[in-house]
């Protein structure tokens, strides 16, 4: 296995031995591609909402929540076109019995060459030093060169064959490519074929059509449904916003890679209504904020870049996917969609209901566009999670699982830890507990030597542990241990509050974000 590979194993491993991530049903032998929070992952999980939901609508002025039901009613499904459009083409190879996306089986093959193009740029860097020129390298290098106008080619074709539903052609490229199955590795291929991914159940007791429902594929349409409500209610003025957090459903073919891409799931979703013709304008607004804000934590910005869309879904006339490197490769974190006046003006058709807003500066009324920031929460967790862990080599050959997490999202923020459960330690720990649980979520424990406990604390990523010795009763004061550096500190009982209120506060990273 890759190392990589074995770096991915090991994370899933450690999320389930640590209560954050469960498989559904696992005494049934769990349901595919559907998972269950534990303790600490519902934590992590609530801190990312937390900070989405702050930076969106507590920062911005000009951005309401809201919380719709999953259930909708079924022509909202035929108007935003997911009754018709939202399908993936699919292929199956014939030995291995493997499904995958025909599109994916192609990025993938143009993400090797990619990397041939990398190895390449990698050797010359290495050859030239600090003389390199990447830019020119590039724009010189006849193997770069190549392999640069293969990729366009390929990518052309496939953008031409999805536009137009071409499945025909679809089949032909792979085959020509001679892509192979990752199982069977034969090119033994079935026809292309459309499937589409709505879940779809039936309400109330009579069994016809009339009754069948969906699970909802996007958390979007309950927001354009309620654009009228929340607009005349909150009487919002364009430019304005309305996000909202919740579950989604897919019937996912190629579900894999533990919760990227999962069956439920959750989303958090934002769309802003803007002036006809101010499109590219929010666009680019979006993009800008929302990539800071996956800065704002403190991962390396080397893992994010954004990638263009080839094929906009059948709503955008713009769309970028902010990319994550997460262990296995770059792929789709968050999506920004230029979405046009499609969803409001199909909804007005279907409903035969005026979904226009008054402009006063115009006197005029219309229909508003919509730019929206779409991310998948378990995605959002995945990238935070792998970015985390680190199996680390210590000083004497010993090895610590940590979990390296931005400390405003840590599950517990602070571990309060008697060092013995004897001399009344363990009640002067309970009193410095029950100041610091009104604010932040804690965890105490007296069992097990100091250095377990550390430990215990490093794999489940607290940033801070608060130890209670001899000195304490004596001086008031307690040891602060640092999570990633190990270091301990001194500090005083009187100071300890507001020294941990400032390390951990989610403010350290919404001051990042500037609007
Ligand atoms: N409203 C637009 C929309 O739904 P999308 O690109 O299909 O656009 C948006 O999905 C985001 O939702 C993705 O960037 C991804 O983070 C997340 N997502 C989509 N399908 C998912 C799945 N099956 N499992 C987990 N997350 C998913």
């Amino acid at each position: 296995m890759s190392n990589t590979g074995e770096q991915f194993k090991n994370i899933i491993a450690h999320s389930k031995e640590y209560g954050f991530i469960f498989p559904s049903s696992e005494i049934y032998d769990g349901l595919g591609a559907v998972y269950d929070y534990g303790q600490f992952g519902v934590e992590l999980k609530n801190n990312i909402k937390n900070y989405w939901w702050k930076s969106m609508v507590q920062l911005h002025e000009n951005i309401v929540g809201i919380d719709s039901a999953i259930f909708m009613h079924p022509t909202v499904w035929k108007a935003s076109g997911h009754v018709d459009a939202f399908n993936d083409p699919l292929v199956d190879n014939k030995d291995s019995k493997k499904r995958y996306r025909a599109d994916v089986l192609i990025e993938d093959y143009i993400a090797k060459i990619e990397g041939k193009i990398k190895k390449e740029v990698d050797k010359a860097t290495k050859r030239f030093g600090d003389s390199f020129d990447e830019k020119q390298f590039r724009e010189t290098n006849q193997r770069v060169l190549d392999n640069q106008k293969k990729i366009e080619d390929i990518e052309q074709k496939l953008k031409t064959f999805l536009e137009e539903s071409d499945l025909e052609s679809l089949k032909k490229l792979i085959e020509d490519l001679g892509i192979a199955c990752p199982i069977s590795g034969s090119k033994n291929w079935t026809d292309v074929r459309q499937f589409n991914l709505m879940f779809s159940t039936q309400m109330g007791s009579v069994s016809d059509d009339t009754d069948v429902i969906y699970l909802r594929p996007e958390t979007a349409q309950g927001i354009y449904v309620n654009f009228l409500n929340v607009q005349k209610t909150g009487r919002m003025k364009i430019p304005f916003g309305i996000a909202q957090i919740g579950k989604a459903f897919r019937n996912e073919i190629v579900a894999r890679q533990f919760i990227f891409r999962m069956r439920e799931f959750e989303q958090m979703e934002m769309q802003f209504f803007i002036k006809p013709g101010d499109d590219k304008k929010w666009y680019e607004y979006w993009k800008e904020q929302r990539i800071k804000w996956h800065h704002a934590l403190g991962i390396p910005k080397s893992k994010y870049r954004f990638h263009d869309h080839l094929k906009m879904a059948h709503y955008a006339n713009a769309a970028s996917d902010i990319e994550f490197e997460f262990p296995f490769g770059f792929k789709e974190l968050e999506g920004i969609h230029s979405r046009t006046d499609f969803d409001l003006k199909a909804h007005e058709e279907h409903s035969n209901k005026k979904l226009q807003y008054f402009d006063a500066e115009e006197n005029k009324n219309y229909v508003p566009y919509v730019v929206e920031t779409s991310i998948g929460l378990d995605r959002m967790f995945l990238s935070v999670l792998s970015s985390s862990f680190e199996k680390e080599q210590l000083e004497g050959g010993n090895t610590r699982d940590v979990l390296h997490f931005p400390p405003a999202l840590a599950p517990i923020k602070v571990a309060v830890l008697p060092l013995t459960k004897k001399d009344g330690l363990p009640d002067k720990a309970r009193s410095i507990m029950k100041q610091l649980m009104l604010k932040h979520n804690c965890h105490y424990e007296e069992k097990d030597s100091i250095g377990k406990r550390y430990r215990r604390q490093d794999a489940i990523g607290t940033p801070y542990c608060i130890t209670i010795d001899h000195e304490t009763l004596e001086k008031d004061t307690v040891t602060l241990r640092n999570r990633d550096t190990m270091e301990q500190e001194r500090i005083s009982i009187a100071e300890m509050e507001k020294i941990v209120d400032e390390k951990v506060s989610m403010n350290n990273l919404l001051n990042q974000l500037s609007v």
